[in-house]
């Protein structure tokens, strides 16, 4: 594959957990254990790609309003997968964060998020983990962030306060779980980004779907509105 033609930044809605547990008959927790530990793969085989920064969706903000037991479950479930994550992350040179509203995560999480992630600082590919995430509150923040400081509102001052202020822009957004729709993912990110959406769940999502998906973004043209590219 030509280098140009990888994607630098991936964003990856890893959706299907639930249904993949269904078929198993067992409780949606069972899918989310097996999502999670689908993780550290996936991101692994992007970066051996020569992807430099993969940006994954675990917890959206919309998500709070699923039954207590399984938000508590998921939360329990993202702490232990940071702390995981987080110690290969730092001999694979990965640094982790964590993006979303914060305020409304346990103190518990918040610490484990901030301890662990601190380890990685130093890595230069980045994996990015969305939790209680939102495209749309993410905007609001930006735009506040912005005029709080006194800045006139400009693509590039607002785009400056989002969470991925520091990353490349976003390429390619793979959804997995058979769903067409962005579900409050990235929406400012996703405006020239590529879209490759698969039936696959996202634990039977593997290496060699997403190099499907890698190979399906190399014949994109990518235009941004002129005639060629
Ligand atoms: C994605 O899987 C994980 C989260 C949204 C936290 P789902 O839990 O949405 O699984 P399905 O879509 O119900 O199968
Ligand atoms: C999107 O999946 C959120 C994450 C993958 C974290 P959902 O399962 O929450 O999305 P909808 O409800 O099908 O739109
Ligand atoms: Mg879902």
């Amino acid at each position: 594959m030509e280098e140009n033609k990888i994607p630098v930044h991936i964003g990856i809605i890893m959706d299907g957990n639930g249904r993949w547990a269904q078929l198993r008959g067992k409780n949606r927790s069972y899918g989310h254990k097996a999502g999670s530990a689908n993780v550290e793969r996936v991101a692994e085989h992007a970066f051996s790609r020569g992807v430099k920064a993969v940006s994954l969706y675990a917890f959206s903000s919309e998500n709070w309003a699923r039954p207590k037991e399984e938000v508590n479950e998921l939360m329990k479930l993202l702490g232990s997968y940071i702390k995981k994550l987080t110690a290969r992350a730092v001999k694979n040179g990965v640094r982790v964060n964590v993006l979303g509203e914060r305020s409304r995560l346990s103190p518990e999480l918040l610490r484990v998020i901030e301890k662990y992630t601190a380890k990685t600082a130093a890595g230069k590919l980045q994996l990015n983990i969305l939790i209680d995430y939102g495209g749309r509150g993410e905007i609001v923040r930006a735009a506040n962030a912005a005029l709080e400081r006194g800045e006139t509102l400009t693509e590039e001052s607002l785009s400056a306060h989002l969470y991925t202020a520091e990353l490349p822009p976003l390429d390619l957004i793979v959804r997995t779980g058979g769903e067409i729709r962005l579900s409050n993912f990235m929406l400012w990110q996703a405006a020239y980004a590529e879209l490759y959406f698969t039936d696959v769940l996202w634990p039977d999502f593997g290496e060699k779907e997403l190099d499907i998906a890698l190979e399906n973004f190399a014949k994109r043209e990518r235009r941004y509105g002129k005639i060629e590219c």
